[in-house]
This record gives C-alpha cells, structure tokens and sequence, in this order.
C-alpha cells in the first residue's frame, strides 16, 4: 500500500459499507462507547487512514495522540511479528522477559532527572494513573491527591474522580473515591483583563497553595498529578513559573510531584517528555498511548526509593507490560531516534501555529492559537471580546472536515477547542493538505447561517 496522498472521498459519510455495519453497531454495541467518525477502518499507513468504502482520510487525531510513529510502522509491525513469533504471553508476574527490563532501563535512562530511576509497565492510561496513586499513598503513607481543573487522567473509578470534567466523563457515575482534590491550573486565554499575564499565574500558583494548606494540610498530601500541557481540557498550556511554582511547593512539603505525560508524551511536544520544557523533575512520570505505537501499553517511571515502598505481589496485573506492548514501545524509541521526531515535531507545530495565526486573522470565530510543539490548538469563539465558547461552530468544524477525508478531533471544558494529535510522520504534502481541508472546514462551517 504505498499511497501518496490526494483527496479521495469516495462517498458521503457513512458508505454504503459503513452503514451496514453501522446498523449492526447500534444492535450490539452499547451507545455510551463513542465514535468520531461514521467509518470503519479497512487499513492505516502513517498518517492516512481507508474506511471499508475506500475513503481515504488524513488522521489528525492519530487515535488520539497514539499513533505518533504513524499507522503500521514498518519498524513496530515487524517488532511486533518477531515477538508473536517467540511466544505472546507468559505474564510478567509469573515468568518474565528480558524487553521488560529493556523498556524499563530505555525510559528511566531517558526520563528527567539523574537520581536512580524504576518503571514498570501496565495496559492502559488511567491504570498508570492508577498506580501513580497507589504507590505515592504507600511511600508518603498520606491519602490525598490533588489535581487540577480541566485535568483529564481516565474513567476508571478513581481516575475519573481525578478528572474534572462533569460530562460525559462523571455524569451519574458517582460517588466518587474519596480524598482527591481539585487545585486551580491557569488558563492564559481566560485570564481576568485586570491582572498581567505574571500576576495572573502568581495568583493561580497562590491559590493553588493556599487550596492545599487550606482544605487539605500539605502534610495529608501523597501527590499532585499534573499534565504538564492538559490535553482533553483544551491543550491548555501553562507558564513555566507555575509548574515550577507547583513543583517547589511539593518539594518543601514532602509531597510527591506525578507529571501525566499520557498525551504529551513520546515526540508530541518535541521532547520524549514535555515537563522538559518547564525544566522541572517530577518524582513520578506516567506514560502511555503512543509508547506502544498503537499496542496498549502503559508504564510509571519515577524515583527508586519511591517505586520500591510497595512490597513484592502489591504491584502488576495479568497482561501488565505484556511482550507485543514492550516489543512494540522498543521500536517506538528506536523510530523517534532514527528519524529525529522530535526535531520533526516541532517543525509540524511551527508550520501548523504559522496557518493557525494567519486563519486568526481572517476568522472572528478563532479566538484563541496555542500550542507546544506539535500539540497544537484553536479555540473556537461566537463574540471574541466576549470569548463565548462556540460548541455548535466546532461541531461543524468536525463534520466538514470530516466530509472532505480530514479525521479531526475536539477538546476543551466548553467542548470548543480543535486540536491536532497527527501523526509526526506525517509527510509535508499531507500536512499542508490535511490544514486547506482544515481551512476549507472552518470557511464552511463558519458561513452557515445558524
Ligand atoms: C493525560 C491523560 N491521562 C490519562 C489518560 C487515560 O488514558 P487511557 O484512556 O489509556 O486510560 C488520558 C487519555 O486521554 C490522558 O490524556
């Protein structure tokens, strides 16, 4: 399948194909598991995806920030074979595999920090999150957690009380697990207009501190989950004084600083971990979607004396850190040092802040452009003094991107944000191609009559 690309929508949304199946979905599958796209995937190359109708699209979601390295790397695929071929499964916590120790000792060596590192290695984003949590209350023997507004960390139970946002990720699904907190994040676009960008972020670290010491006592604290660049809250990306704010403030009161890299990770930002670019340490690192190049794969990475207070069976799980998950995070790393994306990611995030700009000036409904690397953003607004979110407006964003082969996402509290997870493969034809079906979407969209 070698395909260079040019739109290709064969149909209208759902094919014919797609539509069958479609049916079937709905007969079988719950509605509460969502979908984007009214497709049904055929094949995936890099930054392309073929529905079963034989449209091809431009993926700038890449499954959600997971597919960094592209759709069927050459280099994962065949990590992936090789390891299929040695034996699928033995179960870490029974007899174990050397590419476990391998990924542990590439990403501890890779990880910030110079103090002696452990990971180990589970299936999904929330149960890294998970047991974050699990061994930060076992080192400090102190119950609370505290995150921030917007925070996104999962919908097991506990991740999901960690998470801010009410629907649809908590709606009905409570109670919720106790002693977790929410801290304020700053938020530069919706800023008060009476306070300075400095005094605004020194308010929102003070809050923060005053937050804990207030409602919690420091000394109740195991840990602060932050993402260093919030993902679903809208690819909100704070000021380096705050993080380090946050970070100085953990240190001095013994509560263990957990940076969630699950989005940011692996090239996104231009760095194998975005909390490099704030200069900060974290104590514990929680990582997973693109690690695996597509295979469910999660780890936490943190400081030795930390991950070693649980004692021996208190950690694991039947496929945690599987062999396809390890072989597959292996030649992930191989494929970011080979072919420099983290040097690529910026380049992409460059060139898509460069038309974002340029787009603001041309469209009142972009309100805001941001972004780190190639975690960028446009926040999409109906009056931009007022900077009223515009739901409706993205939505259509989406359709009409969707309609012309463009796969794009949302993000944001109010719904309202679009935000590009493409591959970093992606080549410079089809990046340019997949930002004019972009711009075509959002000149569509914004001259429909309401
Ligand atoms: C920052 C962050 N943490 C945790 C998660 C949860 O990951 P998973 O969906 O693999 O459980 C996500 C998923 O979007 C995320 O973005």
């Amino acid at each position: 399948m070698a395909k260079t690309y040019n739109p290709s929508m064969k149909t209208t949304l759902p094919g014919e194909k797609a539509a069958k199946i479609l049916e079937r979905r709905h007969h079988i599958i719950p509605d509460g598991v969502g979908y984007g796209v009214p497709a049904f995937a055929r094949q995936a190359k890099g930054a392309l995806i073929e529905d079963v109708d034989g449209n091809w699209f431009i993926d700038f979601a890449g499954a959600i920030g997971t597919i960094n390295v592209g759709h069927s790397h050459p280099t994962i695929v065949e990590a992936i074979k090789r390891q299929a071929d040695n034996f699928v499964h033995t179960g870490f916590n029974v007899m174990m595999y050397e590419s476990y120790i391998e990924i542990a000792e590439r990403l501890c060596q890779l990880a910030p920090g110079t103090h002696p590192k452990k990971a180990m290695f589970l299936n999904s984003g929330a149960e890294a999150v998970e047991n974050a949590v699990k061994v930060a209350r076992k080192y400090t023997k102190r119950p609370a957690v505290v995150t921030f507004s917007r925070g996104f960390h999962g919908r097991t139970l506990m991740t999901m009380s960690m998470t801010a946002k009410v629907k649809p990720y908590k709606y009905e699904f409570g109670p919720f697990a106790p002693e977790v907190y929410r801290a304020p994040y700053p938020y530069g676009y919706r800023k008060p207009d009476s306070l300075s960008e400095q005094e605004y972020n020194e308010e929102t670290l003070k809050n923060v501190k005053h937050m804990i010491e207030q409602e919690i006592s420091p000394d109740r604290v195991a840990a602060v989950v932050i993402e260093p660049v919030q993902g679903e809250g809208g690819f909100i990306v704070p000021d380096k004084d705050f993080v380090q704010g946050v970070q100085a403030f953990c240190e001095q009161h013994g509560i263990l600083f957990v940076a969630d890299e699950i989005q940011t990770g692996f090239a996104r930002t231009g760095d194998y971990f975005s909390i490099n670019h704030f200069d900060v340490v974290p104590d514990l690192i929680t990582v997973s979607k693109s690690m695996g190049g597509g295979v469910p794969i999660s780890g936490l990475i943190g400081r030795a004396e930390v991950m070693d207070a649980a004692d021996p069976g208190e950690l694991g799980g039947t496929y945690s850190g599987s062999p396809l998950g390890c072989a597959a995070a292996l030649a992930v790393l191989d494929v970011i040092e080979e072919e420099k994306l983290n040097e690529r990611a910026q380049t992409i995030g460059n060139r898509v802040l460069s038309r974002f700009n340029d787009w603001k000036g041309r469209y009142d409904c972009i309100g805001d452009v941001r972004g780190l690397g190639a975690m960028c953003a446009l926040e999409l607004v109906s009056d931009r003094d007022e900077k009223t979110p515009d739901k409706v407006l993205t939505g259509r964003v989406l359709q009409e991107a969707q309609k012309r082969g463009l796969i794009i996402l949302a993000a944001g509290v109010y719904g309202n944000v679009i935000r590009v997870l493409m591959p970093i493969v992606v080549t410079d034809e089809e990046l340019e191609e997949g930002l004019n079906i972009l711009e075509d979407a959002i000149n569509a969209a914004s001259s429909q009559v309401n």
